[in-house]
């Protein structure tokens, strides 16, 4: 099995310890179902190895934009952790949950006047500015309201991860942050020194998502603590805090490698500590972002099979009842999964068919190329595993298809976090 939160007995498969085919009946398809206990998991290999490596003051940041719904920033409030938001949209999904803002750091390439003036009026704890204009905008609606703001400067590291292209974002052409290699970044943080209502208390960076390569995070540190030490020389200013984004990647196949997060951050620490001990700089509070790594293998959906359509000498389909509305992950980068005929878990597979959508595009694809027994037939249940990631966050409403639930199991106990929307919801802002 992909994740060891998937299991199979009797002909059934079972995910966190209940059977998939009970979920379908009772809340109907396609759903997605998420596993508490293994959020919390992950939740904790990050918080345990950050504490272990770089000590109390150290802090992982729910990466939101995998999975934004009120429940899980509940969760992320209880295990004492920090979150990354990215829109006003998160920030009041957040705020809706209870979640203590002073744990919010605000991102986005491009914050509009009112998520600086709504991040501000909310006391997000820190703004992730990506430049300049943003920076000022922050400073002048600071002096309006006699206020101070956190800030961390992102900046662009120039390493190009091997990953899919809309997943690359530390390069230096990339639309995020402000170049190192090419004198902004440092000349940025002049002017930002100057600005009497912004703290700068430090510097961001994220170079991809869904990232296995070894090194990678060490090449990033090394450019980074270069830079925080060229600052502290050209301007006396030790930056407090370092915040490497997220990107570790995950398994959706047998083929992808799983990382060891203890491993990858005890590396990475001492990359930093020796790179600061070669700068004589004191090691800076230490941020790490994930988002997929937390939720991707705590998810899973399903689908009820619809029609199969067999064309002789060609291909064959399997179609499903939801598609490339509740995961444009293929249709968008080529994504791999693995699936499951949920129902007939023991039965050989050897029946080759695309798993496809419902939706009237050529494009709604969840797997080319997927195995199903030969017995496959309408009703019978598809799972589609490591979807706890980018797949509701990335949902849409295309062809008016309502959104599916969201059912989260735990301790084998089954409930509703997000309610399927209905088709009044489909209308709700027609006039
Ligand atoms: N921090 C920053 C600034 C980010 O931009 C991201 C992801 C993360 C943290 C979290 O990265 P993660 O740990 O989840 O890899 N929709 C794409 C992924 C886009 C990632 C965007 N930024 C996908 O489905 O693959």
């Amino acid at each position: 099995m992909i994740c060891d939160n998937i299991k199979k007995l009797n002909n059934e498969l079972y995910f966190a310890d209940v059977k998939v085919t009970d979920l379908a009946k009772k809340y109907g398809t396609p759903l997605y179902i998420m596993d508490e206990n293994k959020i919390r998991q992950k939740v904790n290999a990050y918080k345990n190895a950050l504490k272990k490596y770089f000590g109390y003051d150290a802090l992982t940041l729910y990466a939101s934009k995998a999975c934004s719904f009120k429940y899980i920033y509940k969760i992320m409030s209880e295990e004492n952790i920090g979150i990354d938001i990215v829109s006003s949209g998160e920030l009041y999904t957040a705020k809706a949950a209870g979640f203590n803002l002073a744990n919010a750091y605000f991102h986005s390439n491009n914050k509009t006047d009112f998520d600086i003036k709504y991040g501000i009026e909310n006391k997000v704890g820190y703004f992730v500015a990506d430049n300049i204009e943003e920076i000022n905008l922050i400073d002048e609606e600071c002096k309006r309201l006699n206020t101070v703001q956190k800030v961390l400067l992102r900046v662009t590291p120039g390493i190009d991860t091997h990953t899919y292209e809309a997943d690359k974002t530390g390069k230096v052409d990339s639309k995020f942050g402000t170049a190192i290699e090419t004198g902004q970044a440092i000349e940025m943080v002049g002017n930002i020194l100057k600005l009497n209502n912004i703290e700068l208390c430090g510097f961001h960076c994220h170079v991809g998502s869904q990232v296995f390569e070894e090194d990678v995070y060490e090449r990033t540190a090394v450019i980074m603590i270069k830079f925080f030490a060229d600052v502290k020389e050209k301007y006396g200013f030790e930056a407090k805090i370092f915040d490497i984004g997220g990107g570790l990647g995950v398994r959706y196949i047998d083929n992808d490698k799983t990382l060891d997060i203890d491993k990858k951050i005890k590396e990475l620490s001492e990359c930093i500590k020796s790179e600061c001990a070669k700068y004589k700089l004191s090691i800076p509070s230490f941020r790490m972002e994930p988002g997929r790594s937390i939720v991707a293998d705590a998810g899973m959906t399903l689908y009820t099979v619809g029609s199969i359509k067999i064309i002789p000498g060609y291909k064959n389909y399997v179609s499903i009842d939801g598609g490339m509305t509740d995961n444009p992950r293929y249709a968008l980068y080529r994504a791999d999964y693995t699936c499951y005929t949920a129902n007939k878990m023991d039965e050989i597979s050897d029946f080759e068919a695309d798993l496809v959508g419902r939706c009237c595009e050529s494009g709604d694809i969840i797997k080319p190329k997927a195995i199903f027994p030969k017995s496959i037939k309408r009703d019978d249940i598809i799972a589609v595993a490591t979807t706890g990631a980018y797949n509701y966050s990335m949902a849409s409403n295309y062809n008016r298809i309502p959104r599916p639930a969201i059912v989260m199991i735990k301790d084998g106990k089954d409930f509703e976090v997000v309610k399927r929307e209905s088709f009044e919801n489909l209308i709700e802002n027609d006039i």
